[in-house]
């Protein structure tokens, strides 16, 4: 049994050294798969030995069996908050008060004084105790004098050792820091929350507070919380300390603690200013995010002179960053045609100063967006401005809606150009089906049907489009066609050369193919392959323009997103009336019966596949039949010639019979193919 222990014991401590080595040296020494199989090793001896597992094991961090309240813990030192400046002003004064207050002590030195400056960490902060070095309790701050309890939560967190590192290590110690939640980490969780249709949390802060309060520790386990040290609240006398807060830090870095890299001693105003600037400048390209810097006089015998003023250490400051948040008010909702024709509601604010700069607008994305914030115009909302991003709206501050505003509806039609607005299923944009004509999306259209791959006009290209669309000489791509020499050779930068040049351009791009028209039409997400498919499949432009929303999904490649933009784009009378000025402008294209398709043994067959296939799957059918020219549906009608039937196939089988529809076994359709 002594020989188990041994081994359980070593395999700790192997652990242990490299979570140290991993979260607080940052320089691992073992790739983490080796890691894995180390854990591995330990969880099959303690599986087979529970009497052996401790709670400091390395492999309690998965969560245990969910609480049904947190215990109240009381901080024997209270956990004090600390007080803020917003300026370097306001940093100054209180540079300038301690300096005073030190030098009426009788310090002598107190000029320059040194200050430990830290990130301020933007999460919660936690109490640690430990006791013979195990971690025996962590406990929130609560309101500075009692917490709760939240032990299991805290042993789920990898950076918060279970056990002190090192040999001498004092029989009680409380560590104080923050747990917090990275950038990444936060997006991802918002992520998962999404798709699972549940709340999501405003920023790392709340989400990094709501996971560690979580009373089944089994999800805070699965949140991706970290940790670090900033302090220290009892400790045994065991230990003699050092006369300064940075070493004081060292040590318990020594101890297995994650300090944060960026904490430097500064010296004086000066020193402090520049460390702000820098962290500043370094905020966004930090992986968590901070609101400021936290300076504490660095020798612990001035900050025991000092002592503290109600609530809040006298030795210790916040200099906070500019807020990333602020309060205003939706004045109205407007919609943004973009150039692909997305419509973009983007809110209308009451100009706000936030991140550094007055904002006026907020995008709220889609019609999805502003349903799951609820925001109505009138509402009050909190922006959020980080560093280089577009302002976002974070939450509607409900207790301040006045009446009852209405709800907000994306609209029907495009305000543009008054098209009809689609959005396909599982596509959050709603866009304009004007293409061509639609004004907001001119430039980018005419821009796209000169373009080498479509009309290939030569020497037509974004700016040149842009000062015919600007004069009024241009609105869609078929004025293109009835531009003068002299409009042309009129405009800035032109001349007869150039005139003469592009008109011969637009001339020869006349004579094109089919699938470069229907590529430089630009119906959204036909691309140049989807083109030449759909050219490939239809005998001319008119049997295109007629065909079925089913008819377009029966295609190879063409899904019901690309079937819908199709035959809404036809649907719109000003695309036709556009297509129809291009063909009366002359251009043509060669007619290429497709001998290919009628050398296809299924050409002409209708297909639909139904049940479970054995050897492929239903879409690999699918593919089979329409390599051979036949039509794929969804559903069984008269114009279907057979039904493929796999098992469990269900009602289509009757409706075939009905219908007098021939069944195929998957036999037989192999057979076929
Ligand atoms: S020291 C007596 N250091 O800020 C001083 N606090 O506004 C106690 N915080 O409750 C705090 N980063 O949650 C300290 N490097 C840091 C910090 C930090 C974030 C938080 C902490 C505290 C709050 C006070």
């Amino acid at each position: 049994m002594s020989e188990l222990l041994d081994k359980i014991n070593r395999l700790k401590d192997e652990l242990n050294h490299h979570n140290y080595q991993y979260y607080v040296l940052d320089n691992p020494e073992i790739s983490d798969s080796a890691y894995d199989k180390l854990l591995r090793e330990l969880q099959e001896i303690e599986a087979k030995h529970p009497e052996l597992v401790t709670p400091d094991s390395p492999t309690q961090r998965v969560g245990a069996t969910p609480l049904t309240e947190f215990n109240t813990v009381k901080h024997e030192i209270p956990m004090l908050s600390l007080a803020n400046a917003f300026s370097a002003e306001e940093f100054s004064e209180f540079n300038q008060r301690i300096t005073d207050l030190l030098k009426k002590s009788g310090v002598h030195s107190a000029n320059d004084i040194k200050y430990a400056a830290e990130p301020k960490l933007d999460g919660l902060a936690i109490s640690l105790l430990y006791e013979e070095g195990i971690l025996v309790r962590g406990a929130t701050r609560g309101d500075g004098s009692s917490g709760e309890d939240v032990t299991q939560n805290i042993r789920t967190i990898e950076t918060i050792p279970l056990k002190l590192l090192g040999k001498k290590v004092p029989s009680r110690l409380e560590v104080r820091g923050e747990v917090i939640m990275d950038k990444e980490g936060f997006e991802e969780l918002n992520n998962i929350q999404r798709k699972n249709n549940e709340k999501l949390f405003a920023n790392p802060r709340n989400a990094a507070a709501g996971s560690l309060r979580q009373l089944d520790s089994r999800i805070t386990a699965a949140r991706p919380l970290s940790f670090f040290c900033y302090g220290i609240g009892i400790i045994s006398d065991d230990i003699t300390l050092p006369a300064t807060h940075s070493k004081i830090m060292a040590l318990l870095k020594s101890w297995g603690m994650r300090i944060n890299p960026e904490s430097k001693v500064v010296t004086g105003i000066n020193g402090a200013d520049q460390y702000y600037t820098r962290l500043f400048n370094k905020r966004e390209s930090l992986e968590y995010e901070i609101d400021g810097i936290v300076y504490k006089v660095n020798s612990l015998e001035y900050q025991k002179i000092l002592g503290f003023v109600a609530r809040a250490p006298r030795w210790a400051i916040a200099r906070k960053f500019p807020a990333h948040e602020e309060m205003t008010k939706v004045l109205g909702i407007d919609i943004q045609v973009g150039r692909t024709g997305a419509l973009t509601p983007v809110a209308r604010l009451e100009p706000v100063f936030v991140g550094g700069v007055t904002v006026s607008n907020a995008t709220l994305h889609n019609q999805d967006e502003i349903e799951r914030l609820d925001i109505r115009v009138g509402d009050t909302v909190v922006i959020r401005r980080a560093g280089d991003v577009i302002p976002q709206v974070v939450n509607v501050v409900l207790s301040k809606r006045e009446g009852k505003p209405r709800k907000f509806k994306m609209p029907t039609h495009c305000p543009v150009c008054g098209s009809v607005a689609v959005r396909n299923e599982n596509e959050a944009v709603t866009r304009c089906s004007g293409g061509l004509f639609c004004e907001a999306q001119g430039k980018q259209a005419i821009i796209h049907f000169a373009s080498r791959k479509a009309m290939n006009i030569d020497g037509l290209g974004d700016r040149l489009v842009e000062l015919l669309v600007d004069k009024g000489l241009v609105k869609t791509s078929a004025d293109l066609y009835s531009l003068t020499h002299e409009q042309i050779a009129n405009l800035e930068r032109m001349g007869d050369k150039s005139a003469e040049k592009l008109l011969k351009a637009l001339s020869q791009s006349k004579q094109t193919t089919f699938a470069r028209f229907i590529f430089a039409m630009g119906i959204h997400d036909v691309g140049e392959t989807t083109a030449k498919t759909l050219a490939e499949h239809f005998q001319s432009l008119e049997e295109l323009e007629s065909a079925s929303f089913e008819e377009l999904l029966s295609i190879r490649d063409v899904g019901p997103v690309v079937a819908n933009n199709v035959t809404t784009f036809f649907k719109q009378k000003h695309n036709r009336e556009v297509i129809d000025a291009l063909l009366r402008a002359g251009i043509h294209w060669p007619k290429t019966p497709s001998v290919s398709a009628q050398a296809q043994t299924l050409f002409g067959k209708t297909f639909v596949i139904t049940g479970t296939l054995s050897d492929m799957s239903r879409d690999e059918a699918k593919q089979a039949l329409q390599a051979l020219g036949a039509k794929v549906t969804g559903s069984v009608s008269k114009k279907t010639d057979y039904l493929v039937a796999g098992e469990n196939p269900g009602s289509k089988v009757d409706k075939a019979k009905q219908l007098g529809v021939e069944i195929l076994s998957e036999m037989q359709m192999k057979a076929l193919l």
